[in-house]
């Protein structure tokens, strides 16, 4: 698809089918993502982790689940709403990953040369991911909140499942997989972010 097609379908995919992705099509979103820009080159401080197991993925979502809960208890303390147990019960269901069948999570090494480079770094690996599971029609959806939660709740980090090595630090992720409806073209504010112009 032309490349201004493409972000114009381009959106944050939240529920996905049981389908999983073809090998051929994953092989295709990792090689996209092998292709973005990385600062000073260091490849070497990135890696990416393919992760298809339905278990692995509940458990890492663990820490995300209970600080679900934790807020729709905080909501419910402001509120005192009537269904307490119903809003607790879907907050306990919670999945961070939204069914996705895929996540490639996107790791770099912890370093302080040059600070916060790495979330530039993994942002645009993920970004490169991204486009590449559009064109292939799947949606996508970038994973921050899962691993932000194991960090804030370090006694629910399950990251040691993702295999790394101990220097290692997953930061962002992508959820892949097939959207109920197929994307479409959608309409945004065009200057949703702003800008400004200096001539
Ligand atoms: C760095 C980054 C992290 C994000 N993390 C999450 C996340 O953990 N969960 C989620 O549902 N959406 C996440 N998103 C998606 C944003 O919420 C989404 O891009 C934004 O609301 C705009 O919506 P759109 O992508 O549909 O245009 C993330 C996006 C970015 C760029």
């Amino acid at each position: 698809m032309d490349y201004f097609d493409l972000t114009k379908i381009r959106v944050s995919t939240r529920k996905f089918t049981d389908e999983q992705i073809t090998d051929y099509q994953l092989a295709a979103i990792l090689e996209a993502g092998e292709r973005a820009p990385i600062g000073s080159s260091r490849y070497a401080n990135l890696k990416l982790t393919v992760v298809q197991n339905k278990d692995v993925l509940h458990q890492l979502s663990e820490a995300a689940r209970i600080r679900h809960t934790d807020l729709a208890e905080m909501a419910e303390i402001i509120a005192n709403v009537s269904n307490r147990d119903e809003l607790l019960d879907a907050a306990r269901d919670f999945d961070p990953f939204y069914g996705a069948p895929t996540v490639i999570f996107v790791s770099h090494r912890k370093q302080d040369l040059e600070p916060g480079i790495e979330f530039a770094n993994v942002s645009c690996v993920v970004n490169y991911m991204q486009l590449a599971a559009l064109n292939l029609g799947l949606g996508s959806c970038f994973m921050w909140y899962v691993l932000d939660s194991m960090r804030r709740l370090p006694e629910y980090d399950h990251t040691e499942l993702l295999d790394l090595p101990e220097d290692f630090e997953p930061l962002l992720g992508l959820a892949v997989g097939y959207p109920p409806e197929p994307l479409s073209e959608r309409e945004i504010d065009p200057e949703r972010i702003g800008i400004n112009y200096i001539k």
